[in-house]
Formats: C-alpha cells, sequence, structure tokens
C-alpha cells in the first residue's frame, strides 16, 4: 500500500499559491468610520488601535488617502443626544452631511449608513423605550424615517442595525413611498448579542449611557443558529438585498449556513474586539499583524462571506496589491 502524499501540492509556494482556492480582492472589504461635527477633528479610540472618530474634511482625506477603498459604512456620533434619537434622521445631520460629501466626492464609492438610534439616544438603547422595554413598532417608524433621510443625502445602501422585527419591511416601504426604489437594504440580519462589541461602544459612547438592561432582548441567543437562518430569511422576504452575519470570526459556522441556504449577497461584519484582538497579538509588529488579518479575513470568506466589514480594509487592500 502506498502512502497517499498530500504533502506533494504544498511542496512549495508556486504550487499554493497555483492551487488555493480562496483569494481576497478589493471589491470584498467594507471599511466603517465614525464620523463627527466639526472640522478637522481626529480623536482616536483607545480600544480600536489605528482608528478614529473623524470630522467630514479628515474622512474625505482619508478615504482619498487611503486609494482602491470601494465601499464604507459610516455611523454618526452627534453632537447631542435625546430620549427619541431626534438627530438620527435631521436632514442636516452629521451622516447625513457626511453621505453627501462622500458621494459628491467619490461618486463610484458605495456608501452604506448604519441605521439604529443606539448612538442618538440618551439611553444608548437601540430603539424608543417603553414601559422599560424597547417598543418595536414605534421604533420600526423612527427608523424608516432615518433609513429615509440617509438615502435622500444620497446613500447607496441602509443597513438597519438595531434587530427590531419587521424593520426592513417598513424601511422597504417608506424608501419606495419617497421614490427611492432604487436605494437598497444591507440587512444586519443575524446579529448577536455579543460581547465582541465593547471598542466599537467606546467609539460611538453608546456604552456609558447605556442606563438601565442589555441588548439580549433584541439580539440573537448565541447559543442558536436556526434562529440566524430563520432571522435572515425574514429580512428576505422583507425586502433586505444583501443580509449580514455578526460577529464574524466566532460565527463562522453561521456565515456557512447561510451562504448554503440562500442565494443573496452575504456580509460579515468582523467587529471591533475581534479587530483589536488581533491588533493585541501581533503587538506593533506589521509582519505578524499582516499575517494574522489576512489569516481572519480569508477564513471568514471561506466559510462563504461574500462581502467582509473590517477595521482592516485599508491595510488588506494594500497587502493584497
Ligand atoms: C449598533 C451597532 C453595533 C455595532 C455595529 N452597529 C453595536 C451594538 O449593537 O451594540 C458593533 C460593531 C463593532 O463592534 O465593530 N448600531
Amino acid at each position: 500500500m502506498r502512502v497517499p502524499q498530500l504533502r506533494r501540492l504544498r511542496r512549495n509556494q508556486a504550487i499554493r499559491d497555483w492551487l488555493s482556492q480562496t483569494h481576497l480582492k478589493a471589491e470584498d472589504f467594507i471599511l466603517p468610520y465614525f464620523i463627527v461635527g466639526g472640522r478637522k477633528l481626529r480623536q482616536p479610540i483607545k480600544s480600536l488601535p489605528g482608528i478614529a472618530r473623524l470630522s467630514i474634511d479628515n474622512l474625505l482625506a482619508d478615504i482619498e488617502a487611503a486609494g482602491g477603498i470601494k465601499a464604507v459604512l459610516l455611523f454618526g456620533i452627534p453632537d447631542a443626544k435625546d430620549c427619541r434619537g431626534a438627530q438620527a434622521y435631521k436632514g442636516k445631520g452629521v451622516v447625513q452631511r457626511a453621505v453627501g460629501a462622500v458621494k459628491k466626492r467619490f461618486p463610484g464609492l458605495i456608501v452604506i449608513t448604519d441605521v439604529c438610534l443606539c448612538g442618538y439616544t440618551t439611553d444608548g438603547h437601540c430603539g424608543l423605550i417603553k414601559g422599560g422595554l424597547v417598543d418595536n413598532e414605534a421604533t420600526v417608524k423612527i427608523l424608516a424615517r432615518v433609513a429615509l433621510s440617509h438615502a435622500r443625502a444620497g446613500a447607496d445602501f441602509v443597513a438597519p442595525s438595531a434587530m427590531m422585527d419587521g424593520q426592513v419591511r417598513a424601511i422597504r416601504e417608506n424608501l419606495d413611498r419617497a421614490g427611492f426604489n432604487h436605494t437598497g437594504i444591507f440587512s444586519y440580519s443575524a446579529k448577536y448579542a455579543s460581547g465582541f462589541y465593547g471598542p466599537f461602544r467606546e467609539a460611538v459612547g453608546s456604552a456609558p449611557t447605556l442606563q438601565f438592561g442589555d441588548r439580549r432582548a433584541e439580539q440573537m441567543d448565541y447559543r442558536n443558529s436556526d434562529e440566524a437562518l430563520r432571522e435572515i430569511g425574514q429580512d428576505i422576504d422583507e425586502g433586505a438585498d444583501i443580509a449580514m452575519v455578526k460577529p464574524a470570526l466566532a460565527y463562522l459556522d453561521i456565515i456557512y449556513r447561510a451562504k448554503q441556504k440562500f442565494n443573496i449577497p452575504v456580509a460579515a461584519y468582523n467587529v471591533s474586539a475581534e479587530y483589536a484582538l488581533v491588533k493585541k497579538l501581533a503587538e506593533n509588529d506589521s509582519t505578524k499583524e499582516k499575517e494574522l488579518a489576512l489569516e481572519v479575513l480569508t477564513a471568514i470568506k471561506r466559510a462563504g462571506a461574500d462581502l467582509v466589514i473590517t477595521y482592516f480594509a485599508k491595510e488588506a487592500i494594500r497587502w493584497i496589491k
């Protein structure tokens, strides 16, 4: 009996490259940005090394300098918060102004906007509170207004992330009614209640202000996976164009199942603590960082993701050139 020689196919770099099955490309990546009002601002986020909150002028400069970025996901940090999240749907709100400026300067760049209330409410919840709980129906109505304000500003896709039932339908109907049939919905369909969002909450200031409760009544329980498929299926029925799984690295099985079951583009969000973890492990060693990050991003794509939202997007595009 001859021993099978699987190692023949790994003998050198040329053979390994020749036979490799998963390839990263610039189009795979979406870069998140945190935007603040004002000018010339760059506020580093301690728990997200290398990432800063930017004012719109610096956002434009950063996109320009990055070169090669194909898509961005914008989060706004309003100057003031209130109990209804009213800053979230202001025509001249920070995200709305950022979208306008970005689309004007980079018309070919795909602009996606996060649609949620957590960064805009004083209590830090993703929706409006009634009797100590997030009120689904009232929240969905506000989210539809927020999404329309982003579409009016020129967003290509709106990305609802509040995990309210019926949010995709409400947004789709509101967009269509106002003539924004062409604006897409990039839904955070399978979003888990995760400890891996920690640094993000520092970035948008939604953690210190979460005055009571947590998000476990809205976001999914990480012990479940069938539920993720129900969430995605429902979002597709309601009109989602792209479905997202979030987080990504600890949820590769969910990405895999989603891609096997549904034939729409699947995105995965490699979230803040997943990024911070790699940064920490690499200890400012850029070779190590590149190795670790590319392994993570490739794994997410290998699992089935068509798109990856990652704070490494700029570097990744440079590394794969
Ligand atoms: C909510 C939102 C969150 C993230 C993206 N959108 C946080 C949350 O649900 O608490 C997390 C992203 C990350 O951790 O990188 N609008």
